[in-house]
């Protein structure tokens, strides 16, 4: 470090390292792409925030967490399924949050309804949770057998001389409100919510380049996790612990480099440049060793050799070359109109409460946290990747979820590479000690970075503009 870096505290007398650390900004480094800035990428919006003290209550509180059963999760726009789920008429999804279960039907090749998936006669549930699979044109009740229609309209009561009290009309199935954006199927049970593409603020814009809707679900992991929603959640809205938890990742990711942005009060997003160092490392690598890293495909991220850099190449420049060939040679794709920074760098945008999109032009994925059952101390994430239909071809089926139990590794999926397993490990293998911390905390809050816990500290504000209301 240059001396000229370094201040003397005048209570201390320590040399003070005055280096911006999160410098060069995300804005910089991608300007200094060899190719031309997105529009999308080039927006920044960070609001100010109260820089106040989060209370533990909204992680480990169980009345806290009932709060948000009985007024957040109700009133939200949530993923149920993708449309690839439900192709047929008849085909159903369940989808289940706390002590919610909502059942989505294909009504017809236009049409999908969903229901609150409870008998009316007397509350079974039509269809165990989490199953999917074709109930054909009746919705049947497995106790005694009531069944509706696929529009809701019940149909049959079994012994129905003994019913002459019963009104049909006012016993069709409840209905919650449906939507589908990019191939995702969103439910809400507040009837009376603003419509999807309101409450999806400025993301439905920022997606139209990088549609999902000629992808399919490649991989889908599901993990149980001893901790609240938000922990899991959180662990992936902040690169402020990559040089602690992922020490391999700082010589090819610029972690502090990120980019947070706020755009209301459901949409926010953080941009991380891929091929650079990290800002924590003293001895960042030079272009070459860059290359050699960071390239998809070089196993561990180890030192491969030399990389042969023309001039005006740089790492990043040739990572996205690299992937704009390997993009057309495997599926026909071709993402020349895309900037360097939408090919190789990791792009997330988080949709209040739960919901983490990974775009980009080469990158497709989603990551969905919610509670485990009822409990504020389990969450599961389930983390959905996409591949590109190959052209010329038939989309494959959508892929079967592999479930990873509390104690078990990624590395038992066998469907992720190593490196990304072992990343999911480390993020995941804090979050019970996280947990199991704040219960134990004598401070009973916590103290967030001003930027890039920014996110962090969003989430909880909208919260509790629905938990307060
Ligand atoms: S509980 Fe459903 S038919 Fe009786
Ligand atoms: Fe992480």
């Amino acid at each position: 470090m240059e001396e000229s870096e370094q201040s003397l505290d005048q209570q201390s007398g320590q040399k003070v390292d005055q280096r911006p650390r999160n410098r060069p900004s995300y804005r910089e480094i991608i300007e200094a792409d060899t190719s031309p800035v997105s529009s999308i990428l080039a927006l920044t919006s960070n609001p100010a925030q109260s820089q106040a003290d989060i209370p533990f209550e909204h992680y480990v509180d169980d009345d806290f967490f009932a709060r948000e059963m009985g007024r957040m999760w109700p009133r939200v726009w949530q993923i149920a399924c993708r449309e690839e789920h439900i192709p047929e008429i008849g085909d159903y999804a369940v989808y289940d949050i706390g002590r919610y279960s909502i059942i989505v039907v294909r009504i017809s090749s236009e049409e999908i309804k969903a229901f609150h998936n409870s008998c009316l006669h007397r509350g079974t549930k039509l269809k165990p949770s989490d199953s999917m699979g074709t109930t054909q044109d009746k919705i049947q009740c497995p106790f005694h057998g009531w069944t509706w229609n696929l529009d809701g309209t019940l149909n049959e009561v079994p012994c129905s001389w003994e019913f002459e009290h019963l009104d049909y009309d006012q016993n069709r199935l409840r209905e919650v409100l449906v939507d589908s954006w990019n191939g995702f199927v969103f439910v809400n049970m507040d009837v009376d919510s603003a419509p999807l593409l309101d409450y999806l603020e400025v993301l439905p814009e920022h997606f139209k380049q990088w549609r999902f809707e000629d992808w399919y679900v490649a991989v889908h992991v599901r993990k149980h996790l001893h901790c609240n929603w938000k922990v899991a959640m959180e662990g992936f809205m902040e690169a402020y612990h990559t040089p602690v938890v992922h020490p391999e990742m700082c010589q090819v990711v610029g972690d502090w480099n990120m980019q947070h942005d706020i755009f209301g009060d459901h949409v926010s997003r953080d941009l991380c440049p891929m091929g650079v160092s990290s800002p924590s490392l003293d001895q960042p690598l030079t272009q070459e060793e860059l290359l050699n890293r960071a390239r998809p495909g070089s196993a561990a991220m180890s030192d491969l050799g030399v990389a042969n850099l023309s001039a005006g190449q740089t790492a990043r420049s040739v990572m996205a070359q690299e992937a704009r060939q390997r993009f057309q040679g495997e599926y026909g794709l071709d993402l020349s109109s895309h900037s360097d920074a939408e090919v190789i760098d990791s792009l997330k945008y988080n949709v209040f409460p739960n919901l983490m999109f990974s775009g980009g032009a080469s990158k497709h994925g989603l990551s969905i946290f919610r509670p485990d059952g009822f409990d504020t101390n389990k969450a599961i994430i389930d983390r959905y990747s996409f591949l590109p239909v190959p052209k010329g071809q038939p989309r494959p089926e959508p892929a079967e979820v592999f479930v990873i139990a509390e104690d078990e590794s990624y590395m038992k999926s066998p469907d992720l590479s190593a490196n990304d397993a072992s990343v999911l490990d480390q993020d995941t293998s804090i979050m019970r000690w996280q947990q199991e911390g704040m219960h134990a905390s004598a401070k009973g809050a916590e103290t967030l970075s001003s930027y890039q816990e920014s996110r962090v500290r969003w989430l909880h504000e909208t919260l509790k503009k629905y938990v307060d209301n």
